[in-house]
């Protein structure tokens, strides 16, 4: 059983901090003071330097830390909030940035989207500064050679539409929702709808340029095998500052096809679910079909299959008439579109937006909210369901959803990256929970809610160890508690996010980053000099 994090922990991580941060500066003003000289000390551009800090007093300051913070969890006046924001215009202020943070001791935060489900790119419970990697949103697609140079701060809309502009017949395997960052979603995996056909974002990623703990820039061959491995899918921040990565880009037809069909208890839900997870993992690799649980009214349940073809409606009638004939799947039903279309589909922004919404960074509504994450590896019963369902009708407001994986997921090696959850796993399980209400009783409540559902699902997924996304971060699996170098407490959430990986990271992390700068409440630890451990 996993045990939430306790106040007591949360006080000894506090004084861990306080500990830890012997350089910890004595005020705030002195802090702006001191790091404004070094960047201008360092920097070609001293003059620029004033407009990219921002101290508490300054009048934007609020708004830039709110701009992407994308979970009002971690908008509360209680929130601890960083010392300073950074927001570089260039790969000079980054370079920079990470040696005035290094030279005055104060831990840095590397913010690219904001959508870190913890908040741990703006959240932090030492004295700490934001380097925001705003400005950094250029794309440039190069159709003819079948790449794309994305900077860290864009985000996948940007990454889609720029594509779209140069190519009809491209895409990218991302996630579905466009205002996330390309700098947490690239390092950290990064998985969508064409996850079964392409793999992940990761899979698909042929250099990179991050800056590193001594302030060089370096592309994959500079960084080496080991390093270039380690940020697509173990996360940037332990590593060093992403700037960009280049990726190859996948064909996509001319025409998708997408639907959605709900079906509640009363309709047969649950015979529907047994037969999806027979065939959703199995099927054509074209065909991605999501499932989503949720709760009704405290009385049934409704299970939402939604779902992108690459190809057109007629052959995924016929292909599920045969393969999955409880979804009684219609041709009117489908919708035939471009697979840009089909973006805006999946993002639900069916509000009359147009393609350049895609663009819009601030096109997404704040809520609080908490998730998890979970593989199945063995089918489950259907009495195993009926369990599930009526836990979550007890509760009341827990959602899952399943995403298939197989296909193209089952060719990867698990060492290929970081990211290990491949071949074996039939589908993955996002627990979800907001709300609308603030306060610290409805977080407890709902956090608890979603608690409950985790633990109630401990039979169902997988063991020894029980496997999580590490882009759906969740602090309860584990989190830094005897210190920023502890490998005791590294290993109970590493082994989670990266199974058998987790060794290796940890050796290019000691390499790269010894004395551990780059490091949060979740970060791959440093052996430092100890390296005769490994
Ligand atoms: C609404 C929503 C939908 C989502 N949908 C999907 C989905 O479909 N598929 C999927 O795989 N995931 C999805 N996610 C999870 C998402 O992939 C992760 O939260 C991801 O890390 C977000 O990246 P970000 O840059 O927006 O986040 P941030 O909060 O900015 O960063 C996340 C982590 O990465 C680090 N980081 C950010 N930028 C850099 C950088 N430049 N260099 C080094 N480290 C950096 C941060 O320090 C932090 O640790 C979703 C999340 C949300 C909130
Ligand atoms: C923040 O405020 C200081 C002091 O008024 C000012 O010098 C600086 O330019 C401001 N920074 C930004 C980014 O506006
Ligand atoms: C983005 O591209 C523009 C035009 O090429 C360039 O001037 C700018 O410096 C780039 N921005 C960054 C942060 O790289
Ligand atoms: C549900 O399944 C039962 C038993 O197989 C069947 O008789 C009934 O018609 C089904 N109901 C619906 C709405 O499909």
């Amino acid at each position: 059983m996993e045990k939430p994090i306790s106040i007591l922990a949360t006080l000894i991580v506090l004084l861990l901090y306080a500990s830890d941060c012997l350089a910890a500066p004595s005020s705030r003003n002195s802090l702006f003071a001191t790091f404004l000289n070094c960047l201008k000390t360092h920097t070609n551009q001293p003059n620029q330097v004033p407009n990219i800090v921002y101290s508490q007093t300054n009048a934007s300051y609020d708004s830039v830390l709110k701009a992407s913070a994308r979970n009002a969890r971690f908008s509360n006046p209680s929130t601890p909030k960083p010392l300073l924001i950074i927001t570089p215009l260039n790969e000079n202020h980054v370079q920079n940035s990470v040696l005035c943070a290094k030279s005055i001791g104060v831990q840095l935060k590397i913010r690219s989207g904001g959508h870190d489900f913890e908040g741990i790119s703006y959240v932090s419970q030492a004295p700490f500064i934001i380097l925001d990697m705003f400005h950094f949103q250029n794309v440039s697609v190069d159709v003819q050679n079948e790449i794309a140079v994305i900077e860290a701060g864009a985000t996948l809309g940007q990454v889609y539409y720029r594509i779209y502009e140069k190519s009809s017949v491209h895409g990218f395997p991302a996630g579905v929702c466009p205002t996330v960052g390309v700098g947490g979603h690239l390092s950290g995996g990064g998985y969508g709808n064409m996850i079964r056909k392409h793999g992940l974002s990761v899979d698909h990623v042929i250099d990179a340029k991050i800056v590193d703990v001594n302030g060089r820039i370096l592309d994959r061959e500079a960084m080496g095998d080991d390093l270039f491995w380690a940020i697509r899918g173990g996360g940037g921040a332990s590593f060093g500052v992403i700037l960009s990565y280049t990726v190859r880009l996948v064909p996509v037809p001319e025409t998708v096809t997408v639907f959605q069909v709900d079906k509640t208890l009363e309709q047969n839900a649950t015979d529907l679910v047994f037969q999806w997870q027979q065939v959703a993992p199995h099927t054509d690799e074209r065909l991605f079909m999501r499932l989503v649980m949720q709760p009704v009214a405290k009385r049934t349940m409704r299970a939402s299959v939604m779902a992108l073809f690459l190809g057109g409606a007629d052959e995924v009638v016929t292909l599920l008439e045969k393969e999955f004939p409880l979804l009684g799947l219609k041709k009117e039903t489908c919708h035939e579109m471009r697979w840009i279309d089909s973006v805006l589909w999946w993002a639900n922004y069916n509000d009359g937006s147009t393609l350049k919404a895609l663009l819009d960074r601030s096109h997404y509504r704040v809520h609080y909210n908490k998730k998890k994450s979970d593989y199945i590896q063995t089918p489950i019963s259907k009495a195993g369901f009926n369990l599930i369902w009526k836990k979550m009708i007890e509760l009341g407001r827990v959602v899952l959803i399943f995403n298939p994986y197989g296909g193209r997921m089952n060719e990867v090696p698990y060492d290929a990256t970081p990211f290990p959850h491949r071949a074996g796993n039939l589908y993955k399980v996002q627990y979800s929970v907001t709300w609308e209400e603030g306060g610290d009783g409805a977080d407890k409540k709902f956090i608890g809610e979603i608690r409950m559902m985790y633990n109630y699902m401990t039979p169902f997924v997988s063991k020894n160890p029980r496997s999580a996304y590490f882009n759906y971060r969740d602090l309860d699996i584990g989190v830094k508690m005897h210190g920023k170098d502890s490998y005791q407490d590294g290993v109970v959430y590493g082994s989670k996010y990266f199974n058998r990986n987790f060794e290796r990271l940890v050796k290019v992390k000691s390499a790269i980053d010894p004395q551990n700068f780059f490091w949060n409440e979740q970060s791959i630890p440093s052996l430092g000099s100890n390296k005769l451990f490994l």
